[in-house]
Formats: C-alpha cells, sequence, structure tokens
C-alpha cells in the first residue's frame, strides 16, 4: 500500500484518486476551497471522443482536426495514443457515475466546437463539467481510502534532498486555512492537478482559485516546464460591465450562432427586411461575420484564429466587445440545450435566440505546463531525468497532445488519460516508501503580515501588466516592458515572502508573479508565430506576415 498526496479536486485528481484507492492505496486530496470549486467543474463544452474504435475514419479525423488545431507543435504520438484510449477513459468516468446526454434513440447526443470537423463532443446539457464533478466527487466522499482535505493551500513541494531534484519529492507543505497552520502531508508520490493560472489576466472564464499553485511548486522544485506562451483566450465569453466573464460555450457556435460586429449586425437585419418586404428567404448571417476575413471556417475556426479576429475587430472599431448573434435559430432548441446558459443571459435581460450577445474574449486555458513523459512523469529541468515520485495531471501537465493551440474540449480527455496512465503507473510499480525525515517548515522569525494594502496593489499590478501587454496580440516591446515590470515585482513580493507567515494571498500572489515571469520569457523565446502565440514583431515559418 502506497501513499498518494493528490493536489487539485478537479478531474483529473479525482479521476487518479478513484483509481489508486480502489486499488487498496491511501489517498489524500489537497485542495484549496471546496472539493467543487475547480475549472473542470465550470466546464460547459463537453469531451470531445470516438466512442467507436473500429471507426478508424473518425479516429483520423479527430487526429487531424487536432493537430491542425496545434499549428505543427503537436505530439503527433500523444495525439494519437490519447484519442484511441478515449473509448475506455468514457466508459470508465460512466461507471463512476458521470450521465453523459442521450438523444431520443438513446444513443449518445454529440456537439460541435470550433476546429472539429464533425460531432463527435460528448456532454451534460451546457454543464458537462459540474456532471462530471458531481459524480467524481460524490465517489471520492464515499471511498474510505480517499481523505479529502478541502481549505488546504499547497505551498511548496518537499524534496528528498534539498534543492537536488534527481532525488525527487516527499511530500507538500500546505497551509491549513482553518487553523492558519503549515502542515506536512507526506507522500510516497505527489501528483498535481491544479489547473490553469487564468486568474493572471483580468477577463478569465476560470474560477478564482486558478492561479498556477502546483505550476510554481513543480518549478521552484528543479521541474521542466514547457510552452507557457500559449494561453488560449476562449472566444465568447459574455461581456458585463458588472460581473465577471461568463463563458458562453463554442458549442453555441456549433449549433449555429455567427460573430458579427456592429456593422455586419446592421447590414444583416436591413436584408432580412428587405428580404421580408421582398417575400423572400431570410439571409443567412454568416456572409455579414467579420471572422471570414481570417478564416473560410469564419465562427467555426479554431480558437486561436476567432479570438484574434475579434482581438482585432474590437481595436480597429473602437468598441468594447462584438455579438455573437443566435436569433436565426431555434429559441426553444437553444434553452433546453444551454439551459446555464439562457439563465445567466435572462439575468442580463438577454433572450438566447432572439438578442445579439455581447461577447469578448477571455483567459481560459493553459497549453503549456510541467512538461511530462507518457506515464505523466514530471523531469528535471536542467538534467532532463526522470523527477522522482512527482507526477503531473490535467490542465498543469504538458503532454504535447495540444501543441501550440487546444482544439476545444479535447482536455477532459487529455485529463481523464493521463490520470489513468498515472494511477496505473503507481498500481504496476508502487513507489518505495520514503524512510528519511521530513524537513521542518521554516517558520522561524516570520510575523504575520501587518498591511495587506502591498499584496493587493501588487496582484492589481500583475494582473493590469499581463491583461495590457501579454495579451491576444503581442509586441517585442510591449514583452519587454512587462519583463521588466514583472523583474520589479518578483523581487518585492519575495522580500514580503521571506519575512512572512503564509497566507493565501501571499502564496497565490508568489505563484501568479513567477508565472508571469516565465510566461513573458517563453513568448520572447519564440522565434516564429504559432496557434496562440501571435507576436506583430514576428513572422510564420519565415514568411513576412
Ligand atoms: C466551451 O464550452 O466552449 C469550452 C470547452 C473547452 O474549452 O474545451
Amino acid at each position: 500500500m502506497v501513499h498518494v498526496v493528490i493536489v487539485g479536486s478537479g478531474i483529473a485528481g479525482l479521476f487518479a484518486a478513484s483509481m489508486l484507492a480502489d486499488a487498496g492505496h491511501e489517498v489524500t486530496v489537497a485542495t484549496k476551497q471546496r472539493t467543487k470549486d475547480s475549472s473542470t467543474n465550470w466546464a460547459q463544452g463537453g469531451i470531445a471522443a470516438i466512442l467507436d474504435k473500429t471507426n478508424t475514419e473518425a479516429m483520423e479525423a479527430h487526429v487531424q482536426d487536432t493537430l491542425r488545431s496545434g499549428d505543427g507543435q503537436c505530439d503527433e504520438a500523444v495525439v494519437r495514443s490519447i484519442i484511441s484510449e478515449a473509448s475506455e477513459r468514457i466508459q470508465d468516468l460512466i461507471a463512476l457515475g458521470v450521465r453523459f446526454e442521450k438523444d431520443s434513440d438513446g444513443d449518445f447526443s454529440l456537439v460541435k466546437e470550433g476546429g472539429h470537423s464533425s460531432k463527435r463532443i460528448l456532454h451534460a446539457k451546457d454543464a458537462t463539467g459540474r456532471e462530471i464533478e458531481r459524480a467524481l466527487s460524490s465517489y471520492a466522499e464515499r471511498h474510505e481510502r480517499i481523505h479529502l482535505r478541502p481549505n488546504t493551500l499547497a505551498i511548496d513541494l518537499i524534496q528528498r534532498h534539498h534543492r537536488q531534484p534527481e532525488h525527487g519529492v516527499a511530500g507538500v507543505w500546505c497551509l491549513d486555512q482553518l487553523t492558519k497552520e503549515v502542515v506536512t502531508l507526506e507522500a510516497d508520490a505527489v501528483v498535481l492537478a491544479t489547473g490553469g493560472v487564468g486568474q493572471l489576466w483580468r477577463q478569465t472564464t476560470n474560477p478564482s482559485v486558478a492561479t498556477g499553485d502546483g505550476l510554481a511548486m513543480a518549478y521552484r522544485a528543479g521541474a521542466c516546464v514547457d510552452n507557457l506562451a500559449f494561453i488560449q483566450f476562449h472566444p465568447t465569453a459574455l461581456w458585463s460591465s458588472r460581473e465577471r466573464p461568463f463563458l458562453i460555450s463554442e458549442a453555441v457556435r456549433g449549433e449555429g450562432g455567427v460573430l458579427m460586429d456592429n456593422v455586419g449586425l446592421t447590414a444583416w437585419k436591413e436584408a432580412t427586411k428587405e428580404a421580408e418586404i421582398k417575400g423572400e428567404a431570410k439571409p443567412s448571417p454568416e456572409p455579414y461575420s467579420f471572422t471570414l476575413k481570417h478564416s473560410p471556417e469564419g465562427s467555426m475556426a479554431t480558437r486561436d484564429i476567432v479570438a484574434r479576429a475579434i482581438d482585432q475587430q474590437m481595436k480597429t472599431t473602437g468598441t468594447g466587445h462584438v455579438y455573437l448573434v443566435t436569433s436565426h435559430l431555434d429559441k426553444e432548441g437553444l434553452a433546453r440545450k444551454f439551459p446555464t446558459i439562457a439563465g445567466r443571459l435572462a439575468k442580463e435581460r438577454l433572450e438566447l435566440g432572439v438578442d445579439p450577445i455581447p461577447v469578448v474574449p477571455a483567459a481560459h486555458y493553459m497549453v503549456g505546463g510541467i512538461r511530462v513523459d507518457a506515464i505523466g512523469r514530471a523531469h528535471v529541468r536542467q538534467t532532463g531525468a526522470v523527477m522522482p515520485h512527482l507526477f503531473a495531471i490535467g490542465e498543469v501537465a504538458c503532454t504535447g497532445m495540444h501543441g501550440a493551440n487546444r482544439l476545444a474540449s479535447n482536455s477532459l480527455l487529455e485529463a481523464v488519460v493521463y490520470a489513468h496512465r498515472v494511477a496505473k503507473h503507481l498500481i504496476d510499480q508502487p513507489p518505495e516508501a520514503y524512510e528519511g525525515q521530513h524537513p521542518p517548515w521554516r517558520a522561524d522569525g516570520l510575523n504575520a503580515l501587518k498591511e495587506h494594502a502591498p499584496i493587493v496593489h501588487d496582484r492589481a499590478s500583475l494582473v493590469s501588466t499581463m491583461s495590457q501587454e501579454v495579451g491576444i496580440v503581442r509586441s517585442n516591446q510591449r514583452l519587454r516592458r512587462a519583463e521588466r515590470r514583472l523583474a520589479l515585482l518578483n523581487k518585492e513580493i519575495e522580500l514580503i515572502w521571506k519575512g512572512s507567515l503564509p497566507s493565501r494571498a501571499i502564496v497565490e500572489l508568489r505563484n501568479l508573479a513567477l508565472i508571469g515571469h516565465l510566461v513573458v520569457t517563453d513568448a520572447l523565446d519564440q522565434h516564429q508565430n504559432r496557434g496562440l502565440h501571435f507576436n506583430v514583431d514576428l513572422v510564420k515559418d519565415g514568411t513576412p506576415e
């Protein structure tokens, strides 16, 4: 029997926990807030999967769409292996209690999102993540070998030998947010499943917990991280002056929703009126979309292209948003398929299938992360050797699946496949228990912070820098400006960190500032525009833009 500590309680963490616990191992799941406070819980779209493994044509199409979306940067072998495992992992999820939507014939109802050439996305209305989280967390809560530890904020990995990453890790120091004490979670293996870092940007579809804690911890412990320049902005978050952005699933565009600016919308409305007067059929809205200037697939092109098109349109027209038009679609059908979105829109006095929906791009997914091999093991940054006892799964991991731009609804699939692989590896080859001493947390001489104002100010400054200088469209000048600001911020934050007892605010800020620096450094290291990285001073494939 081994003891595994999993940090994070989304699909990846909970799936791995259930498999390890079923095999007789003890698992602690440490999570910053409540178990359900994960990015998984917020996922609307679904999970892309070909269920019939004999349908080689459909499998190949999924592979090709993923490779195309990744803009030449995917690891093709990884893509093929993940897609070929999809049907087994979907059966595992169903066995754990996940209920995917079915049609009236009892077949799974499949939807389409941007970049997909056919309908292949399993879903649970427009709250797929919530359904997955419900099923997996209820399984975990009932399992005697899974110890859920909410309100437990991971601070740093405990290394088996100080500053020698090649010896691996022996646990995690965490802040128990109820007692305010630092606790040592000892482990034979640590699995990081901490999700992404959307909170680095002002507009994000991510929950407040998405502060990149696992990534920052792994980096500080000497693990290799990769592809951090590739931050995916979801094209359609509901624009609201009062509230945080709310995701309008790409599946709405999959059902026929079209992106338009003011000019296109007015022209389409006029053409519709004219057609009515003449008794002709309503014109299709698609030709009126500005996205057609960027791709023949228009509103259904891959996310990098659509988000950039919106960004450019907003800058050109000087408006704060564009519109998602759905009034040409069946209103009742939309309300049935997207009840969560319809409900949220109603709060804004907007009706799905009637009103143009104001939307903006928002930071959505961290494509890069902790570089892992085919079984989810982390590697030492300096040498490339395996970093013993440390694994990463889900959004925090960089497997090679997504390349330079993740194809919609591929991430839940990747998460469950790698959670399965890590758990299987630990079951088949249990790590040796660590017999050494766990070093104490460095509490001596630290005081509780007297003033919180500098932390609040630094976080605002960090988010402002990332939002203004490291967004969808970048330039050398802006990236260098961000680099200078972040260097200063990191120094200031480290000073506060070294002198004060840990609190959630300082732990998160320290992690966010480090990752901001890593994103900027990786962006400056890119020599070509690929997928989600677009720098106006670069060329693509050596061809002037
Ligand atoms: C969406 O529903 O548009 C989000 C799905 C995803 O990010 O994969």
